[in-house]
């Protein structure tokens, strides 16, 4: 099986605290929807398995039209065998999901939302600079499930600026009460050269302190398994049969292509990125010129390794001593028992079952720092 994700670098407006790449001037959409449209015929043979899943990410895939969405879909369809896609995920903002698109969606393929609700607080909503208020979210949600998406996952952020640990429970309850079957809760991360972090070295907006940020983190793993939520990643929970297929395949090495500006493909062997500007991607592609408009690497030992590290660490799958024995070389097997064994005496990682070892509890919050103990 295999993956398509389709990357619209596109965004109405840009929020305060988020370095993505991403354009709010839109003259470019139709030229860089031809472009896209384009990669997907010349890279039909890039896998050579069947898609079980298709992922719209941005940026803000909502800032499409229905006739550009359409265009997109004919595409896909006229290239690729679609008879076994399972899941098709459509990451949109609240404010773009009025009845008319809904309806349009849910004739699709699309049968997974990804909503960036982000806080049902609207002072966190203004603070943030989006532009839909939780109200809005809260009815673009129900409408959605009214027309048919049983497969609905909000994306929450906690440590916000001034949030308090009652605070972060509210929007937690909120989440509950709305019968979605899938949560990404993000720890705000503070991302240099952004308006956030100008206006938290002007001291105008306070992030709480690091016990906080430990305490609505633990919190929401609590609260959300208590609430029959699988915590599988460090930002994800999900209820029972939920888990977002397409980025549990990119935890688990099956192949995927990416096509538009910046997007990753993997094939097994290989990693490609395309490049990330908007206007190069798309002349290149437009005037069949024969610059390539990606790079790549063929991926060492050593890459495999380090990514299965940087990968299982934050998994609930956690990382398997006999699957290390098995691929790798006895260098770093040797090197990865060992770390372990130091890891386990520290009460970083347990043994979750025969020769699998996952973070403690302790450990999810600073999982990059033990990534980096591990890794070659
Ligand atoms: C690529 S964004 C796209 C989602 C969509 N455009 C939206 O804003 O709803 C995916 C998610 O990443 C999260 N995110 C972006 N910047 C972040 C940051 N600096 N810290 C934590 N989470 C962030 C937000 O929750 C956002 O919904
Ligand atoms: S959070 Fe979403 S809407 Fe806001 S700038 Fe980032 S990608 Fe765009």
């Amino acid at each position: 099986m295999s993956g398509l994700y389709i990357h619209i670098p596109y965004c109405k407006q840009k929020c305060i605290y988020c370095d993505f790449y991403s354009s709010a001037t839109r003259e470019s959409k139709e030229s860089y929807i031809k472009a896209l449209t384009k990669e997907i015929s010349l890279r039909k043979d890039y896998l050579d398995k069947p898609l079980r899943t298709i992922y719209f990410g941005g940026g803000t895939p909502s800032t499409l039209s229905k006739e550009e969405i359409s265009l997109i879909f004919n595409a896909i369809k006229d290239n690729f065998d679609l008879s076994l896609l399972e899941e098709t995920t459509f990451e949109a903002n609240p404010e773009h999901l009025n009845k008319d698109y809904l309806d349009f969606l849910i004739s699709t393929p699309i049968n997974r939302l990804s909503l960036g609700t982000q806080s049902f607080d609207d002072n966190d909503l203004k603070t943030l600079g989006r532009k839909h208020s939780s109200l809005e979210s809260i009815e673009v949600i129900r409408n959605a499930q009214k027309i048919g998406f049983y497969n609905i996952s909000i994306d929450l952020m906690f440590n916000l600026p001034s949030m308090s640990l009652e605070k972060w429970k509210a929007n937690l309850f909120k989440a509950m009460d709305l019968n979605i079957q899938h949560i990404s809760a993000y720890s705000l991360s503070v991302e240099e050269g952004t308006m956030l972090d100008k206006l938290i070295s002007k001291k105008r907006l306070n992030i709480p302190s690091e016990t906080e940020q430990l305490e609505q983190f633990n919190y929401a793993i609590d609260f959300l398994e208590s609430n029959g939520f699988e915590h599988y990643e460090t930002s994800n929970y999900a209820a029972k049969g939920f888990r977002s297929l397409h980025n549990s395949n990119y935890w688990n090495n099956t192949p995927y292509l990416g096509v538009g500006a910046s997007a990753h493909s993997f094939n097994g062997k290989e990693r490609r990125w395309n490049i990330s500007s908007i206007d190069n991607y798309s002349s290149i592609l437009n005037s069949n010129s024969k610059e390539d408009y990606f790079e790549k690497e063929i991926l060492s030992e050593k890459d495999f390794y380090n990514e299965y590290i940087m990968v299982g660490i934050r998994t609930k799958e956690g990382l398997d001593k006999n699957f290390v024995e098995r691929n790798f070389s006895e260098t770093f097997s040797k090197e990865f028992n060992k770390t372990i064994e130091s890891l386990l005496n520290r009460n970083l990682v347990e043994k979750s079952s025969q020769n699998i070892f996952t973070l403690t509890r302790k450990a999810i919050e600073i999982s990059n720092q033990i990534a980096l103990e591990l890794i070659a």
